[in-house]
């Protein structure tokens, strides 16, 4: 059976609009405190969950979403799909499409997600691409309002790789939830213009603004919440020698204790995970009293389970 109504996407992180985001955050932490009181999955239906790249977090936290949901997630190994290669992308997504009530995609690519979109008559999610991981965001704003009991106004510093997945969602997501965005990264590692330009206009719109600057302190002088990620993004293994060797053009953006000690006195400390210690964030920050990592991991499940609900149920 295919749908009859158009479906809602979740390929980027303005995707929705800024009251629908608040909505989908505010649904989180109603099903936070009651897991099991939304059924739209109920069947159960099968949501199809499939991964290009590696993963762990995600995998739990759509796996116990959908469960959570009333449905069953059918995790789908893409090197065994080979989605693009062995089949077509538009074949894969009516196929999916057909037997699935959505389907969630960590892949390389922007418009491979897009492709899918155009074609499976369902829901279809971004599970993570190379351009944006916007499921992360929606988990990252969850624990900052818990954290801090609002969002618009604050101000989050990132101090990494400016031009990956992380830095652009942030760019999207923060700007619709009305903060002050900052991105700090070297000169050479600047965010998407198209991005940066869409996160201005959201911005001004909402409030809240946009920076970027390749200066670190600047970055984090004063922030409420100080964020970083990987320097060696998936897919980028081959670089690995030069985005954390000594002479890495990132290493003057390493959350240390001395760049966290520059933020605001109650600042938390934010990453997406995986960590690696000693390159991107000092084990005294992220193993720290400032870090909310743990909360921030947990909230994936809860983030995603409203979202999904709010694309199967609507508001
Ligand atoms: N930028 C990282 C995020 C991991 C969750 C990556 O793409 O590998």
């Amino acid at each position: 059976m295919t749908s009859q109504t158009t479906p809602r996407h979740f390929l980027r992180d303005d995707d929705l609009t800024a009251a629908e985001q608040a909505l989908v955050l505010q649904r989180a932490l109603e099903l936070k405190a009651a897991p099991f009181s939304r059924r739209p999955l109920e069947g159960p239906r099968t949501v199809s969950v499939v991964f290009d790249k590696p993963t762990l977090r995600t995998q739990v936290s759509f796996a116990g979403a959908i469960t959570g949901l009333g449905g069953h997630p059918l995790v789908v190994d893409g090197n065994l799909a080979q989605i693009g290669s062995r089949e077509s992308i538009d074949d894969t997504a009516r196929i999916l499409g057909r037997q699935s009530a959505a389907i969630v995609w960590r892949t390389h690519g922007q418009d491979r997600i897009e492709e899918m979109a155009a074609h499976a008559g369902v829901p279809v999610v971004n599970a993570l691409t190379d351009d944006f991981h916007p499921c992360q965001i929606l988990a990252d704003l969850l624990t900052v309002l818990e954290h801090k009991g609002s969002l618009a106004g604050l101000t989050l510093g990132y101090v990494g790789d400016g031009a990956n997945n992380m830095a652009h969602s942030y760019l999207l997501g923060c700007a619709l939830a009305g903060l002050h965005v900052r991105i700090g990264t070297p000169d050479a590692h600047q965010p998407s213009p198209a991005i940066l330009a869409r996160a201005t206009e959201i911005a001004a719109a909402q409030g809240g603004s946009v920076l970027v600057t390749d200066d670190p302190s600047a970055t984090v002088d004063g922030v409420d919440v100080v964020v970083t990620d990987t320097w060696v993004s998936m897919g980028m293994e081959g670089e690995k020698g030069d985005r954390q060797g000594a002479q890495s053009p990132f290493v003057p953006f390493a959350v240390t204790e001395a760049l966290m000690a520059s933020a605001a006195t109650d600042a938390i400390f934010l990453h997406c995970l995986p960590a690696y210690r000693g390159f991107e964030v000092e084990a005294a920050v992220i193993d720290g009293p400032q870090s909310v990592v743990w909360d921030e991991a947990e909230n994936r499940l809860h983030a995603q389970k409203a979202l999904l609900s709010f694309l199967l149920e609507g508001a």
